[in-house]
């Protein structure tokens, strides 16, 4: 029905106005005043024809009318055309939304490299961490979910010179322990600690360099050592991916480059694009017009470099998998680094897929204990627990009104839900506020409230024992208020989705959940469902069904998990 009435528009345009081709936006107003589809077209065509935009409405509107879908059609403001649809041809097009839900068949063609969390090895996550891990997830789930064949890539930092600093720190007060009976807090420990003893004793910095050149000279003792260190801090990552519903299809990390750089260090030679800096260093000059600040490709030593690595990285992906675009979710400190590292590969003529740095903003805790504690990371899985915890007596306090039949599962699932959709909540390109009670409160835009409403909208279906998707009906004449409204609501599911997909902007999607909660909570108060008569109730259960569907899915979509029973 929406593309006839598409169909139609552009005919009346044709014939009452003689334009041919005309881009024709839809809108679907989240305001019942402004009906089920507005258009400014009008608006548009008004510049075109040096006509009155308000005139031009007006006679799309009465002529719209006359379509066997429309109700009714009115113009608006200074020439919008709103549209309200019969109740039939909205119903109709819910099919849309429900299809939305699943995912596409997977396409046949060039992947996409999506590149996240990518943490540095001989660390612990922290909490910091956690923003390119579950903005990366989301963006790769929401991609995967669009029918794109995608390579979930976790780039750890596991080589440079922390390693250089830890072999040192565990040679001095390791107490002769063996690395692999090591925990990642103790080697964290150790870290700190070298950090803390160097401010007083240069030498120290020193030794680690020397320790670093060594593992890039392939020293078998030191080399023995990074590889413990990194199946330690691997193996801790494990639970803790398992736990934020993270997944990675590859793994290479920095230290698979080490023998890969050469060739592209006398490729920018050969260039000329590599060129001489201080004492031998190797660098590369932008254009003027690109104000980029010079970048350091190879050092004085020879030592190479985070961006070199880098190169090397890009280069291994368009050679092995000739991705159509390389996505990079990384923290905004590193936007001029990747202006630089784009450009390098620009100004050395590579063939390039779409290269894309996916700024993740910085973190900031509402809370002062949490950014005032010193000399220690914040670890991630710290938060988590505490968030369990919270949630767990949250659980306890509510007593009655909540029931599950396992609270320990309940309180994993809402406690880990409110720290990841507190930070996908939020645009990922803004200061990303960390509020304890933000993100647990069971009225606003949270993970408990998200999953509040798909278990109410569970509960009524299991009441009324309906089936999973209950089919939509054919003969529906009239709706009520909060019926159209949350109808309205359901069909801008695809647009959201498609929105959140194309920007990268998981907000989208979780701002598009909250307003379908608060649409099927206001239906769900004003609306009997259970007790209306049968056809009624019938429609209504499908509505529900359809709620909880999509509910569901973008839960998912966002690495949360929805409970049936709360
Ligand atoms: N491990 C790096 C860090 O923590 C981030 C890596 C980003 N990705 C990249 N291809 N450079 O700073």
């Amino acid at each position: 029905m929406f593309e006839s009435l598409q169909a139609k528009a552009i005919a009346i345009i044709r014939t009452t106005f003689g334009i041919q081709n005309v881009n024709i936006a839809w809108e679907r107003p989240a305001q019942a005043d402004f009906g089920d589809l507005a258009t400014p077209v009008a608006m548009q065509l008004a510049k075109e024809l040096k006509q009155n935009p308000k005139m031009i409405a007006q006679t799309l509107a009465e002529k719209l009318a006359q379509d066997s879908s429309v109700e009714k059609a009115e113009v608006a403001g200074s020439g919008y055309v709103n549209v309200w649809l019969k109740p039939q041809a909205l119903i109709d097009e819910l099919k849309k939304t429900r299809e939305a839900c699943t995912a596409r068949v997977t396409r046949k063609e060039a992947p996409v490299i999506v590149e996240y969390s990518q943490p540095n090895v001989a660390k612990p996550l922290g909490i910091h961490h956690i923003l390119s891990t579950v903005i990366g997830q989301t963006i790769t789930n929401f991609y995967r979910h669009a029918g794109h064949p995608v390579i979930a890539w976790n780039y750890m930092g596991d080589w440079g010179t922390q390693f250089g600093k830890l072999a040192v720190a565990f040679e001095r007060w390791g107490k002769g322990k063996k690395v692999t009976s090591c925990s990642i807090e103790e080697l964290l420990a150790l870290y700190v600690r070298f950090h803390d003893e160097a401010e007083a004793d240069p030498t120290l910095e020193e030794d680690a360099r020397k320790t670093f050149v060594k593992l890039e000279q392939g020293y078998s003792e030191i080399r023995a050592f990074w590889s413990d260190v990194v199946g330690i801090t691997k193996s801790s990552l494990t639970h803790l991916y398992e736990r934020l519903h993270v997944h990675f299809d590859c793994d290479i990390s920095e230290s698979f480059y080490e023998d890969k750089m050469a060739p592209i260090l006398a490729e920018g030679k050969k260039k000329s694009i590599f060129v001489p800096g201080e004492k031998g260093a190797l660098i590369v000059q932008f254009s003027e017009e690109s104000k980029l600040p010079p970048a350091l490709v190879q050092k004085a030593d020879e030592g190479t470099l985070y961006a070199t690595r880098d190169l090397a990285n890009l280069r291994y992906r368009i050679d092995t998998h000739q991705p159509k675009e390389i996505l990079y979710v990384v923290d905004v400190a590193q936007m001029l680094y990747f202006q630089q590292l784009f450009a390098i590969a620009t100004l050395l003529q590579w063939e390039l897929p779409a290269l894309e740095h996916v700024v993740v903003g910085r973190m900031r805790f509402f809370d002062k204990k949490m950014s005032t504690r010193k000399g220690n990371i914040l670890r991630l899985e710290e938060v988590l627990d505490e968030a369990v915890k919270r949630a767990g007596d949250l659980i306890k306090s509510r007593g009655d009104s909540i029931q599950s039949d396992d609270p320990e599962a309940l309180a994993e699932m809402m406690g880990v839900g409110s720290v990841v959709y507190g930070i996908l909540s939020q645009n990922r390109m803004s200061e990303l506020v960390f509020d304890w009670d933000r993100m647990l409160s069971f009225e606003g835009n949270s993970a408990p409230y998200l999953q509040y409403t798909h278990a109410r909208a569970r509960s009524v279906l299991r009441k009324a024992d309906a089936k999973g998707d209950a089919s939509l009906p054919t003969n529906v004449a009239s709706l009520t208020t909060s019926e159209r409204s949350l109808v309205g609501g359901l069909l801008r599911f695809p647009g959201a989705l498609e929105e959140a997909q194309k920007g990268h902007l998981p907000h989208v999607l979780t701002h598009y959940l909250y307003q379908l909660c608060q649409l099927f909570n206001a239906f769900y108060n004003n609306d009997p469902i259970l007790q209306a008569p049968e056809s009624q109730k019938t429609f209504r259960l499908a509505l529900t069904a359809l709620t909880a569907t999509v509910l569901k899915c973008g839960a998912e979509l966002l690495t949360l998990r929805v409970p049936d029973r709360m």
